[in-house]
């Protein structure tokens, strides 16, 4: 309250008081006196006027007798609660702020015409979540986690967990990759030939950035992974589609102006098959001969239920033109974001520089937390907890599939979903919305295709987020709804 709220003019030839009762019926009526809190005493306020107390008990004695302010008992003065204005506590009408048009601002999108993969909203509330590309929160080893992400902030891994990196990957992060996780896949890389990410998708994201333009042609999968051909086409290439049977991708004649070619070799994207050894001898020779890049994405290679995981692609590769996305999405859960790449260090240093004045690097304490995670051993009995739990579910719904939809359904020993092929006539997006309505959730499969019209009788079914006591008895509804989806 105070010396810029009241101030009397003594040489005015309104009375002092007056003009004091003046000045509060002002504050009053627009709001600055703070009406919670007791007005200030008459002998703190004829100090700070330089006028008598009376002068300010009269000018409060006419405010109280219009109802302006009133007594509490102990407290003091405070402004009437009727009177508080109305503006400061009603909500005000906001004008329209007003709209700008960005539409004419913005880059044209290149991948306009594509459609996007859709995850159902509310997928982890439904009774048959066959939800892709999610997990089970209650399979992630939340305790180690925990453990690791506390010892990465204490001692000397807080510096390693809390500083701005630049351009820089966690050390010893890089070397569990280089001792621990990489050999497993067959990959020898040194720390020059490695770079963190935010997950696969990032890895394609600089990758594309990096080394297509437009004009520039990629090979993909088809079916394949939807959201790569979003990557490619929005760094202005031209999609090649390459058809994919029961031993994987199908090498054409030739890729001779094919810029790069991207895989997922261990698993296809989405029928899970395994790009045969042939097949692989021979496109290491084609992107040899054409001078074409190979973009191996290996994102669930460890998750092999019969044999064991075959090498990376990568592995094989002596011409150094393959370029090998990891992540931690499968093998731990998509939301910590954090996965990696091996390549030339020539392209790594490429990369680097990208990452560098896009987003830095990935987050230091999520970096130190999982080089001690897999420095402890947590790490491979995780992923050796899951495959098991996992190939149990593959067995499930390998079995229900087969023996309830009415024809065979091949279920590759590997990955965390089936790729399911109905007859000619199902209509799977409808089958998709029917399902919904009974607590199904599952994954159209024509949106994987590159034609313009493609085929619509295939679905996918992730078996990694839904609990195992569901996956029977969810295939069992899901089959009595397939004849009203045959047209
Ligand atoms: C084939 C494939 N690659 C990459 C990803 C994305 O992985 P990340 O979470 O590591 O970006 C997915 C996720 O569904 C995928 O299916």
């Amino acid at each position: 309250v105070t010396n810029t709220l009241l101030s009397v003019d003594r040489a005015a030839d309104e009375p002092l008081y007056r003009q004091v009762r003046r000045a509060l019926e002002h504050g009053i009526a627009v709001g600055s006196l703070d009406p919670e809190a007791p007005l200030p005493s008459s002998r703190w306020l004829a100090r700070e006027l330089g006028l008598s107390r009376n002068t300010i008990n009269a000018a409060y004695q006419e405010l109280q007798a219009d109802g302006y302010i009133e007594s509490r008992p102990r407290s003091g003065l405070f402004v009437n609660r009727e009177m508080r204005p109305r503006t400061s506590s009603a909500p005000r009408p906001h004008p329209e702020p007003a709209r700008y048009d960005w539409s004419a601002r913005l880059r044209p999108r290149t991948d306009a015409g594509l459609p996007h993969i859709e995850k159902q909203p509310g997928w982890a509330e439904l009774p048959y979540p066959f939800v892709a590309g999610q997990v089970d929160p209650g399979q992630f080893p939340a305790g180690p986690w925990l453990r690791a992400l506390r010892a990465a902030l204490s001692g000397p891994h807080a510096h390693a967990s809390l500083r701005d990196g630049v351009a820089d990957d966690d050390p010893l992060l890089v070397e569990m990759l280089c001792r621990y996780v990489l050999p497993s896949r067959g990959i020898e890389a040194g720390p020059d030939e490695v770079l963190l990410t935010l997950g696969s998708q990032h890895g394609l994201y600089l990758v594309a950035q990096a080394l297509l333009a437009p004009g520039s042609v990629t090979a993909v999968e088809d079916p394949g992974y939807l959201d790569a051909r979003h990557i490619f086409v929005r760094a202005g290439a031209r999609v090649r589609p390459l058809p994919v049977d029961g031993s994987g991708v199908v090498p054409p004649d030739d890729l001779a102006g094919t810029d790069l070619l991207y895989l997922t070799p261990s698993h296809h994207h989405p029928t899970n098959v395994t790009l045969s050894v042939g097949r692989r001898r021979t496109l290491l020779r084609q992107v040899a001969a054409g001078d074409t890049i190979i973009v191996e994405d290996d994102y669930d290679s460890e998750f092999r239920y019969r044999g064991s995981p075959s090498p990376a692609l990568k592995a094989l590769d002596d011409t150094g033109r393959v370029v090998y996305l990891g992540t931690f999405s499968k093998f731990l859960a998509p939301g910590l974001r954090l996965g990696f790449l091996v390549a030339d260090r020539a392209l790594v240093a490429e990369l680097r520089d990208l990452r560098r004045y896009m987003l830095r690097h990935p987050p230091g304490h999520t970096q130190r937390a999982m080089a001690l995670f897999i420095s402890s051993g947590d790490y491979r009995r995780t992923v050796r907890r899951h495959r098991l739990h996992l190939r149990r579910k593959w067995e499930t719904i390998a079995a229900s599939a087969n023996a309830d939809f009415g024809w065979p359904v091949a279920a590759p020993p590997g990955g965390v979903s089936l790729w399911v092929t109905g007859p000619p006539n199902l209509d799977a997006p409808a089958l998709a919305r029917t399902a919904l309505r009974h607590g199904i959730a599952l994954d159209r499969g024509d949106v994987l295709f590159c034609a313009a019209d493609p085929p619509r009788n295939h679905f996918r079914l992730g078996f990694g987020a839904i609990p195992h006591a569901a996956i029977a008895p969810g295939i069992r509804l899901l089959s009595t709804l397939i004849p009203g989806a045959l047209r």
